[in-house]
């Protein structure tokens, strides 16, 4: 709903697919979810590095990026992670809009805000890739020493520990990162997003 007094500007001159033509590709959001430590934000950066390297031009928007800037007024309530999708969302919508690829990495925790994600971006620009991993191996991992602290509770509300993550249904694409070398992982999301931003 648009607040009042507020007049929105859609009568723009330059459409979606003058864009696309510009940047040679149709604008994409390609969401990466998962457990913090799944590895969501390695493949992430390794993909834009394997796009740019291809000459496509794509940017990462990281979840612990954005809480650091945009978002470092949130925390981890379900409210809070709710608005933290929705600004991020908004960003990647506008992003897409304009003929760039955007890989968005954020834990992304239930399916109602991968839903809300999804309807902000729109549903023929937006995908959802899970990274998959297990909490026993994101917690054997635990890269970042958080799964550490949410077990002696210094962390209260983390995911998969006080905090739920609900698996989803049916993702567009699955990347199991137990057993697999990122490498792999990356080159298997690569050949799978070129056909999606193809003019
Ligand atoms: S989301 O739930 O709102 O999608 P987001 O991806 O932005 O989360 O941020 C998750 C990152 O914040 C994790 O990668 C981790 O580094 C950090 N973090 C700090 N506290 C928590 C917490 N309680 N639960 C999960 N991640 C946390």
């Amino acid at each position: 709903m648009t607040p009042n007094n507020i007049h929105p500007v859609n009568d723009l001159l330059l459409k979606r697919e003058d864009k696309e033509i510009l940047t040679g590709q149709k604008g994409k959001v390609f969401w990466f979810y998962g457990l913090s430590g799944s590895g969501k934000s390695t493949l992430a950066i390794q993909l834009e590095k394997k796009l740019h390297i291809a000459k496509i031009h794509s940017l990462v928007l990281d979840g612990d990026n954005l809480r650091s800037s945009l978002n470092k007024d949130l925390g981890f309530s379900d409210t809070d992670r709710e608005e933290n999708i929705r600004r991020v969302s908004t960003v990647a919508k506008i992003l897409s809009a304009n003929g760039l690829l955007v890989i968005a990495s954020l834990i992304t925790p239930k399916q109602k805000f991968r839903e809300m994600a999804q309807s902000i971006i729109g549903k023929d620009s937006f995908r959802d890739i899970f990274i998959k991993a297990s909490f026993q191996k994101c917690k054997d991992r635990d890269v970042k020493g958080l799964y550490a602290k949410a077990n002696a509770g210094i962390i209260k509300d983390f995911t998969g520990k006080g905090s739920d993550f609900e698996e989803p249904v049916a993702p567009w694409l699955t990347i199991n990162t137990e057993n697999e070398e990122p490498e792999e992982s990356v080159k298997k999301i690569y050949d799978s997003i070129l056909k999606e931003i193809k003019l």
